[in-house]
């Protein structure tokens, strides 16, 4: 049976591929406040600020290409039996050709009903942008199937399940500072080997972390050789 590999990633992850990352410096949250853009009373002040936000956001990852460390996580599955658990809204995970990718912050390429949680719309990447006056089939304006901040994480209890299965844990590319995504590491079962990939210092609570000062694509090579 192949071990479990679970992976979690974050804005580092697709940096390579040309994506800002939020909190880096020339990150996004510099020119976009985060309170304006990314919660529901951001929304309600200037919806349509928040959905240029998103189309932008949305333009921009319909031009990136997944990068090598993608490309490597995908061919892990070969070895391992890989979930990778993302914090990103892009589908480079999926284009590059992983299996089982669980969106916790949801997906840029879906629209929502903000009167109807349950009716989710994939985007035509032909005609990418949700506009003001674009409607579900009640009749509620539709919105970026993404969770901001304020809201809750529906997905994180099957990322906990996912994550308390893991044979080895590897983090890449995420500050650690959103929770609850962040506490997926206090799930982690003791002595399972946990590797952090980012270039920067990352604070966590875990002294046992080894840590793989690289980015993305030059880490996953070095793991590759750890794990394999
Ligand atoms: N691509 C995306 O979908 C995208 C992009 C920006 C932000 N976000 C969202 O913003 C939130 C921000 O949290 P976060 O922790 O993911 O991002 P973050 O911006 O807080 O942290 C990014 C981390 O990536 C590291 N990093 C930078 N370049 C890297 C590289 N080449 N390789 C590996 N690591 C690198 C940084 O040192 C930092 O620790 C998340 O909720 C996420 O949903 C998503």
């Amino acid at each position: 049976m192949k071990r479990r590999l679970i992976v979690l990633t974050g804005a580092g992850m697709s940096a390579e591929s040309g994506i800002a990352t939020f909190r880096d410096s020339g990150g996004l949250w510099e020119k976009y406040p985060v309170e304006q853009v990314a919660t529901p009373e951001g929304f309600d002040a200037d919806p349509e600020l928040v959905l240029n936000f998103y189309n932008m956001r949305r333009r921009e990852m319909l031009k990136a290409k997944p990068n090598e460390g993608h490309r490597m996580l995908a061919e892990l599955e070969n070895d391992f039996d890989v979930h990778i658990i993302t914090q990103n809204i892009d589908n480079l995970h999926e284009q590059a050709g992983s299996s089982r990718v669980l969106h916790l912050h949801g997906e840029l390429m879906k629209a929502r009903s903000t009167g109807d949680d349950s009716l989710i719309y994939d985007i035509d990447p032909l005609h990418c942008d949700i506009r003001l006056g674009d409607l579900c089939e009640k009749g509620f304006q539709l919105r970026p199937h993404i969770v901001w901040f304020g809201e809750a994480v529906p997905l994180i209890p099957e990322a906990e399940e996912i994550t308390h299965g893991a044979d080895i844990f590897v983090i890449i590319g995420t500050s650690l500072n959103v929770y609850p995504a962040a506490g997926l590491l206090n799930e982690v079962k003791r002595n399972i080997p946990v590797y952090l990939i980012d270039p920067k210092e990352v604070h966590t609570r875990r002294y046992d972390i080894h840590h793989i000062q690289k980015g993305a694509s030059e880490g996953i090579i070095e793991l590759k050789k750890i794990i394999l």
